[in-house]
């Protein structure tokens, strides 16, 4: 495990509200090196989980360490480590895909050259290269979310935060995504969620399951599977989540 001694992320009673609403409920995990699927009726808090991650939402109370520090106190220096793929995001429908990323490369700073190589590899994995001069605004749902995709991947991050990122995809490109995210998560943090809950079975280390702002109960996949005595990870959606 490279790089994992000096890696891990620790969510401690971390609330928001939205007005009345409460969109997450004293949320508290430890996070390391791996791949965490997190699973939740729409509305069960997520996206604002991520939001607050990635400082995009303020939070009410509570905190987010970064190896032991505030990622509030550590600012620039923790977004420099985060890749976040957005659920949904206006991608800049004049730019091209290899425009766009080079946009991107230059608001988290990687330098010129090594930001060159880094947006060929990515154009490639996310097998756009062929249109990655044509502009965004006529690409398909799913070739735009391979876009974002790779624009997460950026600067190699630490920790990665893909929202519904199979969302938009058809079989062939999720089980090329699925294969390269479990590769990703050798030496990083991956979350992930996502809707089609055969997606995370085979790619999580750890799965979360959220219900109206709270963690419920976390598990291995196999390990929740067998404590419900289900076949898959839908039956265990069923059993703690079936009434949502
Ligand atoms: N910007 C917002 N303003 C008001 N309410 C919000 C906002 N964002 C989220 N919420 C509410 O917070 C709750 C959690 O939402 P969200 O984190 O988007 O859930 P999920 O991603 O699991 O579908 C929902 O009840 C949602 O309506
Ligand atoms: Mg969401």
């Amino acid at each position: 495990m490279k790089n994992g001694a000096n890696m891990k992320l620790q969510i401690c009673q971390l609330c928001k509200k939205y007005g009345s609403k409460v969109a997450l409920d004293h949320f508290s995990f430890d996070f390391e090196c791996g791949v965490y699927g997190i699973i939740g009726a729409n509305g069960a808090g997520k996206t604002t989980l991520m939001n607050l991650i990635t400082d995009n939402v303020k939070r009410d109370s509570g905190q987010i360490l970064w190896d032991g520090r505030d990622i509030l106190d550590l600012g620039k220096k923790f977004r420099a480590v985060v890749g976040y793929m957005p659920q949904q995001s206006g991608v800049y429908g004049e730019y091209s895909a290899r425009e766009f990323l080079r946009y991107i490369a230059e608001l988290k700073e990687i330098p010129r050259k090594k930001a060159k190589g880094q947006i060929e590899e990515l154009l490639n994995i996310v097998n756009l290269k062929e249109v990655a001069h044509k502009k965004l605004g006529g690409f398909s749902g799913g070739m735009k979310q391979r876009v974002l995709l790779a624009q997460a991947l950026l600067g190699e991050p630490k920790l990665l935060i893909l929202d519904e990122p199979t969302a938009g995809l058809d079989p062939k490109e999720r089980l090329r995504l699925r294969n390269y995210i479990i590769e990703l998560s050798k030496d990083r943090i991956v979350f992930l969620t996502t809707h089609i809950i055969s997606d995370i079975e085979s790619t999580a280390n750890e799965i979360l399951l959220m219900k109206n702002g709270q963690l419920i109960k976390h598990g291995a996949p196999q390990a929740l599977i067998a404590e419900v005595c289900g076949k898959n990870l839908d039956d265990v959606y069923m059993a703690y989540l079936g009434d949502d």
